[in-house]
């Protein structure tokens, strides 16, 4: 009922008051002077330009200054605005105000992005989607900056710049590593073997998703839920697609780019304009503190998951996505997501990478900013007042009164107060976590077993979606120019499974290495199916 002709759905109040109408206006210079600016001013019919036309110049150089530094990561990308209901009251798990009443809704924007490529780069290229969700919660903003993939290809952050070098485009050519060659991705993959779980998924036709409506979502660290009184448990989060899951087959992705880079930017914004809402249901697999090594491998390490037969998710809520943004900069490149935008309720655990990544996504946003002011854009503002003793920077677009800049004052009474004294609900870190021990520079030994994941991935697959696999990375390697790194690459992928490692070999026109059954001999979940929804619909 609420589909709009111009495509935009239901009319958000609070972005309404930034939006500007040129309907029945004439130009004016920026500063609101009525101006015509169609020429420049010259002397005589065909003289030069002065430098005192003020209207030449400000067009000119705003339009100079247009583009900001595209994500460094991530920068291809398309959003859409939503709604989270969510389906009960979980104060019993978690105080998060958005999961405190069935039923309640609260407003969100999710960008749905590739990886590697450059901002202007083709949607159906293979890569890990993000899957990046804000919810504008009434105690202040709160994102799932995940993936569809739902692990990830190193266990540390330090390593994330060799990761993402490694992907880019070749630094001489600048032509992307799905292009011409692949060594440097291939060489980092095959001698950073954490690598492999989450290479096998993106080789699978989570790689080259149908279309952004057709993908899940994870949170893929473990995080913690905390409740009023305090008590925590561990959660894993899963967006499911109720349209779904569905991939495309490499052919179909080729042709697709050639004809229509914007593919997926495109159906994500046709299927809201016509009213067809994709929706997602949030789950969480709950697990104790205590559970951290109960599994055989560590809840802190993010390239393990926990198969949902040992732990199933439980459903918390659903989210619509039924309006388009009205301006692509304003809203979906402005956006800025954090993994450290939380709220109460929700905390953080000691995954280093995760703790890498609560410096990195604020330090970039800086940069591609220019300024420490970008929580101010209508897009980023919380829909719930803030105050903070923050002062100046480029971009302030606000008028503090408050003289008293600091905390503690007397002669602003106070304020703003400290909230827990205020309220009694101040805290975000769980009370009962601690940390102690030397000081190491080394990756921990629960971290160490990195074949046994992406052989269950493999032997859950079916006999086609494991043929697919296959083809993805013969297609990937046989671009790779060094006989090193695809004799690596087969090391490789025998730890992980003799088959996967011949069939790969055979297609290459190579030879796999002998069986190595000392990588075989993890057994701790294997047998076990990854996700009861198959990749492929066949
Ligand atoms: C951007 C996910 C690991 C650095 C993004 C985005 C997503 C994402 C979805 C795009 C957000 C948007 O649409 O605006 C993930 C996931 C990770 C991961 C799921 C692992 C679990 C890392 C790590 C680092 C990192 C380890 C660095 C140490 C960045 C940066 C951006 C980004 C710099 C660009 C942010 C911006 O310019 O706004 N990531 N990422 N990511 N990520 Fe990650």
């Amino acid at each position: 009922p609420h589909v709009r002709r111009d495509g935009y759905g239901p009319t958000d109040e609070f972005l309404k008051k930034f939006e500007i109408d040129d309907t029945n206006t004439f130009l004016t210079t920026d500063v609101g002077g009525p101006i015509s600016d169609q020429n420049s001013l010259k002397v005589g019919d065909r003289g030069p330009t002065l430098l005192e036309d003020f209207i030449f110049r400000q067009k000119i150089q705003h339009f100079d200054h247009e583009r900001v530094p595209e994500r460094a990561v991530h920068a291809r990308g398309a959003g859409a605005h939503g709604v989270f209901a969510s389906y009960g009251n979980w104060s019993n798990i978690t105080a998060a105000s958005f999961l405190g009443s069935e039923g309640k809704e609260t407003p969100v924007f999710i960008r749905f992005s590739t990886v590697a490529g450059s901002r202007g780069s083709a949607d159906t290229a293979r890569d890990v989607h993000g899957f990046a969700t804000r919810f504008y919660t009434d105690e202040g903003n709160y994102d799932i900056v995940g993936n569809n993939i739902p692990v990830f290809f190193i266990q540390d952050a330090i390593l994330f710049p060799d990761l993402i070098h490694s992907v880019k485009p070749m630094p001489d050519r600048e032509i992307p590593q799905a292009a011409t060659a692949h060594d440097t991705a291939w060489d980092f993959f095959s001698q950073q073997p954490s690598t492999l779980h989450t290479l096998m998924w993106a080789m699978s036709p989570n790689g080259i998703v149908r279309s952004y409506r057709h993908m899940d979502g994870f949170g893929v660290h473990t995080f913690r839920f905390v409740r009023d009184d305090g008590a925590s448990k561990l959660v894993k989060f899963r967006w499911r697609t109720l349209q779904g899951k569905a991939g495309l087959v490499w052919e179909e992705a080729q042709v697709t780019a050639g004809k229509n880079a914007d593919f997926h930017r495109q159906d994500l914004f046709d299927s809201i304009d016509k009213g067809r809402y994709p929706e997602w249901e949030l789950g969480v697999q709950i697990m104790e503190e205590e559970d951290q090594l109960r599994f055989g491998f560590d809840l802190l390490d993010p390239t393990k998951i926990v198969p949902e037969e040992l732990v199933p998710f439980t459903p918390l809520g659903k989210l619509t996505l039924n309006r388009n943004p009205r301006n692509y900069f304003a809203e979906t490149e402005q956006i800025m997501f954090q993994p450290g935008h939380v709220v109460r309720g929700i905390d953080f655990t000691e995954d280093p990478l995760l703790q890498g990544r609560l410096f990195s996504y604020l330090d970039t946003q800086l940069n591609r900013n220019g300024g420490p002011n970008f929580e101010q854009l209508p897009i980023n503002q919380p829909r719930v007042p803030w105050h903070n003793n923050n002062r100046d920077g480029a971009g302030q677009m606000f008028i503090p009164l408050n003289t008293a800049a600091y905390t503690p004052n007397t002669l602003n009474s106070g304020f703003p107060a400290q909230a827990n004294q205020t309220t009694g609900r101040g805290f975000f870190t769980a009370p009962n976590r601690s940390a102690s021990g030397k000081l190491i520079r080394a990756v921990s030994s629960t971290f160490s077993d990195v074949w046994s994941q992406p052989r269950l991935f493999f032997n859950s697959l079916l006999p086609a979606e494991q043929q697919f696999v296959v083809n993805a990375i013969r297609f990937e390697t046989s671009n790779v120019q060094s006989t090193i790194v695809k004799n690596n690459v087969l090391i490789q992928l025998n730890r992980i499974s003799h088959d996967i490692a011949v069939r790969v070999a055979t297609a290459l026109g190579m030879t796999a290495p002998p069986p190595d059954p000392t990588f075989y001999n993890n057994n701790v979940t294997t047998g076990v199916s990854v996700f009861k929804n198959k990749l492929l619909k066949l």
